[in-house]
């Protein structure tokens, strides 16, 4: 042990009398930077100097890095292409202004190529905003002659312009780095794309990956991952000289980066003084609507639904067949096509929706909506035109001249385009500047109406005819594709070897968590321990191992492997893939950095204010829902609770652990078992009790969450001086006697402004747990209840109101359990009966 100490302590020593920073943040003309030496901007955010991408690595590279983060975190690197294979290399500074990095033989490895004649006496300096610039003196406000923001890697750094000078054609943009070893230009760049209205475009080699939008004034118009932010203020620029984007901080003393990833991620992260980690503010794509075109021409992407892509209203999928399959390459087309320029046409109101790709389109400001329609109206090829600019100072017009791509829902956030249809298009589903029209028509051409009129019969009667035969081809399209998916299960149901998921070798999931170390370990679930691992190319992994000895833990291995694997939904975890090593078992998924709803309600309650509550209360039902109405499946959870409800960076409710969840067939909503699975607390009275389970099981559940949620206490365990009722019973009580602000948590009051909302969810929450399955709400009235205003039914008495019920007396016999075991754990009992 001694001796260990002496060798580090000297290794220190060494490092400390290699390592030489150099006072001054500008190299000096006479003595090149050599490797061992490093500059170090005035204010000591960055570092300039020599270093290898990996510890195993022997290529040095010069580069800038975060002086002030504690793991190497390299945000520009000069001969990327070209690295040095030994320490002998030296970054020189000529008498002209060139910094020329030369290697152990004297050849210039990488140049700044400074060309700038008669500079006197140039400075080459490293600014406290990591910009290694060369300017013509010494003063402060001279010129750039050269700078390494010019020449960005695969990070921006706060002022780092992505964009085109449209003078010279020069591009500034992100590439990927090749490999974690390389830092050469890998697949994916982040780049700027001039055609039409400028956007920014995430690449995949010469494939568009992901679309930020058209810029609304505010922000890309309607791209999840780039809204703002309370830390990012984004910036876009767009004159005849240049188009651009760049961001700055709003708290300028935070340290934080926007980097294209290995992985083909854009992400935007901050460093975390505290855990000393870099936290992932936001990604891009952040969803698979964000996959650039997913739904294809006039398609329309909501990952909230199943399947998630639709066609916009008025029009159909090119190939119906393909489209029911999950294939939407095809696309969609209007149902009555445009003809031509005499045919008449009309505009219709789409609200709520990214706007489409931009590349092909005309914008013109100064030009009001009414004009705007009409140079539409008036040009055969436009298909659509809308107002980009959302903060209303300007007037301005977005023509559309071809088909429509990249289409996504966009909620309450999203824009607004009209497009243009055939006037054949009777009904009228959104907005009323088509009504209008319409008007106009009647009013001015009553005597052409009557003959438009037959010619509307006649096309009208074509097209019913035609939809009739294609809802019949779609109809018996649909039942052979339910049929298909349903064989599909019981195959993967009797031979599990033959699934659609990744499987991960027992090598590299060692090597990603640390050989499953119990630093690396996260928690205990019901049927083993889960640990956090990271893939080579940086993807955070979640592994859930099966305990060995767990005979049972088999089964639902095999459970959850078939059914999560089915399942796509932003409230669902989503798994990544399995491992099976001999008698290992384990589960890779996506890792959840906020871990679950359990930890922050009891331990970290004051992390979370009302709109987060409410946030997560809705995220839970439309995951919930999915499940039960909308995957294919149609599955039974069996097992939620707040342990179970995961959260992700934004706080995204995800439900896991689909160990215990049963499917059940189209007509049945329900079934017997003999083994009752499950967590008291959360099982309704007819499962606990009779062993029958059905959604409305999982709508009990749901109900306690809710209640769990706002009280900030357990259902299980909760003990009242004045009476012997449970959580659910208390709240009741409160409820009827007009007090339930009273049961609300102290901290959710405080910092609540929308008290309705918080009785209304109460007042969901009881409809939920009440004692009649037939009595409680389905997860779509939940929805309902939970996002409009609909008049609500009053709950009738709680199921378990007391503890003195018969699944009291089972409560207090399991709690002594649940003092060795945890309170998380899921139980398995066979029924007496
Ligand atoms: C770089 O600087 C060193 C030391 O001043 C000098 O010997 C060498 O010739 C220079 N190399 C180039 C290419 O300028
Ligand atoms: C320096 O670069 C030249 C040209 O690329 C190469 O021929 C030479 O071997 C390099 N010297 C060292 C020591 O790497
Ligand atoms: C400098 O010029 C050389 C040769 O034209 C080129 O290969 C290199 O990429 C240039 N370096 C920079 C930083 O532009
Ligand atoms: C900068 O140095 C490189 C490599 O020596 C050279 O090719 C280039 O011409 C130099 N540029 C100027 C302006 O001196
Ligand atoms: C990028 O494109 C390649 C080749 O087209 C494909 O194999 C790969 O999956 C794509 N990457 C992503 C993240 O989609
Ligand atoms: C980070 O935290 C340490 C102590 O925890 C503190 O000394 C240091 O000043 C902090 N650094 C920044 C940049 O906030
Ligand atoms: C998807 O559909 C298109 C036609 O819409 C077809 O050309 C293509 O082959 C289909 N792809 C697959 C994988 O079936
Ligand atoms: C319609 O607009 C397109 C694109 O701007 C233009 O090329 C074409 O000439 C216009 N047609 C008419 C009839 O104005
Ligand atoms: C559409 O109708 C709403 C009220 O129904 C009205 O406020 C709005 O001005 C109308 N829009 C247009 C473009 O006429």
């Amino acid at each position: 042990m001694e001796s260990r100490h002496v060798h580090l302590l000297l290794l220190s020593y060494m490092f400390c009398v290699l390592i030489l920073t150099r006072a001054a943040d500008n190299i000096r003309r006479d003595e090149p930077l050599r490797d061992g030496e490093t500059i170090v901007s005035s204010g000591g955010n960055f570092e300039l100097g020599f270093f290898s991408p990996t510890p195993t690595s022997s290529k040095r590279y010069l580069g800038i890095w975060f002086n002030k983060v504690s793991v190497q975190t390299v945000v520009w690197v000069a001969n990327r292409d070209t690295p040095l294979n030994d320490k002998n290399g030296m970054l020189n500074f000529t008498t002209q202004g060139n910094l020329t990095l030369v290697n152990g033989s004297g050849s210039v490895v990488w140049s700044s190529n400074t060309t700038r004649g008669g500079v006197q006496n140039p400075i080459a300096q490293l600014l406290d905003s990591g910009n290694l610039v060369v300017r013509e003196d010494a003063s402060e406000n001279s010129n750039y002659v050269w700078q390494s923001f010019d020449y960005p890697g695969d990070t921006a750094l706060p002022g780092v312009k992505i964009g085109i000078d449209l003078k010279t054609g020069f591009r500034r943009f992100l590439w990927s780095w090749k490999s974690r070893n390389d830092p050469s230009n890998g697949q994916y760049s982040f780049i700027f794309d001039p055609n039409g209205f400028p956007q920014p475009f995430l690449m995949n080699g010469s494939i568009q990956r992901f679309r930020g939008g058209a810029w609304n004034g505010q922000s890309f118009a309607n791209s999840p991952s780039l809204l703002p932010s309370p830390s990012y203020k984004y910036i876009f620029a767009s004159d005849p000289d240049q188009v651009y984007f760049t961001y700055e901080l709003i708290d300028t003393s935070a340290i934080a980066r926007v980097v294209m990833q290995l992985h083909g991620f854009l992400e935007l992260s901050t460093w975390n003084n505290l855990t000393q980690n870099w936290d992932n503010f936001g990604s891009a794509p952040a969803d698979n609507c964000d996959i650039y075109s997913q739904c294809n021409a006039y398609g329309l992407c909501n990952s909230g639904n199943s399947p998630i892509c639709s066609c916009l209203d008025k029009f159909e999928p090119k190939d119906p067949t393909e489209w029911v399959r999950g294939n939407w390459s095809g696309g969609c087309v209007r149902k009555t096509p445009v003809l031509n320029c005499q045919k008449e046409v009309k505009f219709l109101k789409y609200s709520g929706i990214k706007l489409p790709d931009t590349r092909f389109s005309w914008y013109g400001r100064g030009v009001t909506l009414n004009s705007c329609e009409e140079l539409c109206l008036r040009n055969c090829s436009c298909v659509a035109y809308a107002k980009l600019d959302t903060t209303g100072t300007n007037e301005d017009c977005l023509l559309w001249f071809d088909e429509l791509m990249d289409i996504r829902e966009f909620g309450s956030s999203g824009q607004d385009i009209y497009i243009k249809l055939d006037s054949s298009e009777t009904e009228i589903s959104t907005g009323n500047s088509s009504k209008e029209i319409l008007k106009k028509l009647r009013i001015s051409l009553p005597l052409a109406a009557l003959s438009l009129l037959s010619v509307l019969c006649l096309i009208l009667y074509i097209r019913h005819t035609k939809n009739k035969k294609k809802k019949e081809e779609e109809n018996q399209n649909q039942q052979r594709f339910s049929e298909g998916s349903s064989e599909m299960l019981y195959i993967n149901k009797s031979k599990n070897d033959d699934l659609d998921l990744p499987l991960f070798d027992f090598a590299t999931i060692l090597e990603a968590t640390n050989n499953l170390s119990l630093s690396n370990k996260l928690g205990e679930g019901g049927f083993g321990p889960v640990y956090k691992g990271a893939l080579k190319d940086g993807q955070e992994i979640a592994v859930k191992r099966l305990s060995r000895y767990s005979a049972q833990g088999t089964d639902e291995f095999k459970n959850e492997v078939i059914f999560i694997a089915k399942l796509q939904h932003r409230n669902l975890v989503k798994l990544l893939g399995c491992c099976i090593q001999a008698e290992e078992k384990m589960l890779v998924y996506e890792y959840m950095p906020n871990n679950s709803l359990d930890w922050f309600l009891f331990d970290r309650r004051s992390l979370l204010d009302w709109p987060k509550c409410f946030h997560i209360i809705n995220g839970i039902a439309r995951g919930l829902l999915y499940l039960h109405q909308d995957s294919r499946l149609r599955i039974i959870h069996r097992d939620l609770k707040p342990s179970n409800v995961l959260l992700d960076i934004d706080m995204n409710p995800k439900i896991s652990d689909f160990g215990m969840a049963r499917s059940f067939g189209g007509n049945e909503t329900g079934a017997m078992t003999t083994r009752v699975v499950g967590t008291y607390g959360y099982m309704s009275p007819e499962y606990a009790e009779e062993g029958k389970f059905s959604v409305k099981s999982d709508v009990f559940s749901f109900g306690v969450v809710i209640l769990e949620i706002l009280s900030g206490t357990r259902n299980r365990g909760f003990i009242h001086p004045d009476h012997h009722h449970n959580l659910l019973g208390h709240v009741w009580i409160h409820f009827k006697e007009g007090r339930v602000m009273e049961v609300i948590n102290t901290h959710l009051k405080e910092l609540c402004n929308n008290l309705c909302e918080v009785q209304r969810s109460v007042h969901v929450g009881l409809l939920c747990v009440q004692q009649c399955p037939e009595d409680r709400p389905s997860m779509s009235s939940v929805v309902l209840m939970l996002s409009s205003d609909v008049p609500l039914p009053s709950p009738k008495e709680p199921g378990f109101f007391t503890s003195r019920s018969r699944f009291g007396e089972v409560n207090s016999s399991s709690s002594k359990l649940g003092e060795h075991s945890g309170n998380q754990l899921s139980i398995t009992l066979l029924d007496a009966r």
